[in-house]
């Protein structure tokens, strides 16, 4: 492409494009095309891509023609047909899928990760409806986690900054405690992992157990700033659901197919969700397609037995929930995953990249804290190790600035909170190798150091 048509297309870009999660002022990069773990830009310039996509979404990494073709072949015989109808991929990609999730038989299809969570949403509303007399509606959540941007996504959501301009919300959701040790809201503790999930408790007994339905919650917080919960926590959360009578939603939209070194992220924990959402990996962004899996239990408290009742079923349709390229991208994205051993991958490469962040922890004064699991870390960056204060969000989006300059994209929770949007997030593709997450260390070292340069240096 020649240079003045390159500008024209950025120019257009620029005037027409709404873009997400930008301010006004801010003109993005443009990307034309991508291979494996790196993109490039509409300038030739090559980046490699430590966030898969912007937003962990690209699982096997780009450029994979045997989606591109599975996709393209699906779509001249059968594109769309409502979900009303069955079509051949769905029922495989489902079957498929479930396999890897046991105690789980159903998928609904929607697309995108708000969407399957305000599915399971309205599925709690309709059994408290149908078995409870509507009492048990209400929906905990909790504080840090994100489950989306519709307005109901956004009242369960425990980010001020996301949410703030965009009441009133949803009646019915109920927040509960982080559970993000480093920043222990009880001081330095044994038991904080049980100590977390006990509050979950005190919120339950607080409203009434006989108005709680279910808690929606991400097996590791992803944009709140990677907070894995600590030892205990979800067998204590199961336990105490199991006693409430209280459904569990689990938010797999970031953590599932893969990204923390096991299929999906609630299975390092021994617990058995009644609800499980996931969206970003499941195609690898080469569809758009996103699934509510439920139990049989939760399938069968939507159905009365009576059949000349007009409200006998999930009463809720997704337009393109019918479109075919959806699951067949996922069918051939999870085949890839199985024949790469992408999962296995992703803990073992996933183990190096926590140990390569631990030693940027023991060397810049201003890493406070590494968390996470699989490919999946974060490094929370405060002024000082010992009063753990957060940096302002200028200085994490200068550490992010500093990495692309050097072609390594990184990415950093953005405008979540009012004072800890200072977490830098790593989620690079499933088929990362050991050299690129040097070539990742790297980058994040030099910035750290330049940064800290300018910030711990006295002006004279
Ligand atoms: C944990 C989690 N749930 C839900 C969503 C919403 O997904 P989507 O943007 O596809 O609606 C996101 C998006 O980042 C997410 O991180």
């Amino acid at each position: 492409m020649k240079d003045m048509d390159i500008q024209s297309l950025v120019d257009s870009n620029n005037e027409h494009v709404w873009h997400h999660m930008k301010p006004h002022q801010a003109t993005p990069m443009m990307i034309e095309k991508g291979q494996g773990m790196y993109v490039w830009d509409v300038h030739g310039k090559q980046y490699l891509d430590a966030v898969s996509g912007g937003v962990w979404c690209v699982n096997v990494g780009y450029g994979r023609e045997e989606i591109a073709n599975a996709v393209r072949d699906q779509l001249v015989t059968m594109n769309y047909f409502a979900q009303t109808a069955g079509n051949l991929p769905a029922g495989r990609f489902a079957k498929k899928l479930l396999e890897k999730m046991p105690g789980l038989s159903r998928v609904y299809y929607s697309n995108s990760g708000s969407e399957a969570n305000e599915k399971a949403f309205k599925l709690v509303r309709q059994i408290a409806a149908k078995k409870y007399g509507g009492k048990k509606y209400k929906i905990l959540y909790r504080e840090r986690d994100y489950h989306g941007t519709t307005i109901t996504c956004l009242s369960a959501t425990g980010q001020e900054e996301r949410r703030d301009q965009y009441g009133p919300f949803t009646p019915g959701f109920v927040s509960v405690p982080h559970c993000c040790e480093y920043r222990s809201q009880w001081g330095e503790m044994e038991d904080y992992g049980l100590k977390a999930a006990d509050e979950i408790e005190k919120v339950i007994l607080r409203e009434g157990p006989d108005t709680v339905g279910a808690i929606c919650l991400e097996p590791i917080t992803a944009g709140g700033g990677v907070i894995e919960p600590p030892i205990g926590y979800w067998q204590r959360v199961q336990e105490i659901c199991h006693q409430y009578d209280v459904l569990l939603h689990i938010d797999e939209v970031v953590c599932g197919l893969g990204r923390t070194g096991k299929w999906f992220g609630y299975q390092h924990y021994g617990i058995q969700p009644d609800i499980v959402t996931m969206a970003k990996g499941v195609a690898s962004g080469y569809a758009a397609i996103s699934c509510t899996v439920t139990t049989e239990r939760i399938y069968q408290l939507i159905h009365d037995q009576d059949t000349t009742s007009r409200m006998d079923f999930f009463r809720d349709i997704s337009t393109f929930g019918g479109c075919t390229a959806g699951p067949v991208a996922a069918l051939a994205n999870l085949e890839i995953i199985e024949r790469e051993s992408l999962v296995d991958n992703a803990r073992i490469q996933g183990e190096y990249l926590k140990e390569k962040m631990l030693e940027l922890q023991k060397k810049h004064p201003i890493v406070g804290d590494v968390r996470g699991k699989g490919l999946f870390v974060g490094l929370e960056i405060v002024t000082d190790k010992e009063t753990k204060q957060p940096v302002d969000e200028s200085i994490s989006a200068a550490i992010a600035a500093n990495c692309l300059k050097q072609g390594v994209i990184i990415g950093r929770t953005n405008r979540s909170f009012q004072t800890l949007n200072n977490t830098l997030c790593l989620s690079p593709a499933l088929i990362t190798q050991q050299y690129e997450i040097d070539l990742i260390a790297q980058a994040i070292d030099k910035a750290l150091t330049e940064v800290e340069e300018k910030i711990l240096t006295p002006a004279l």
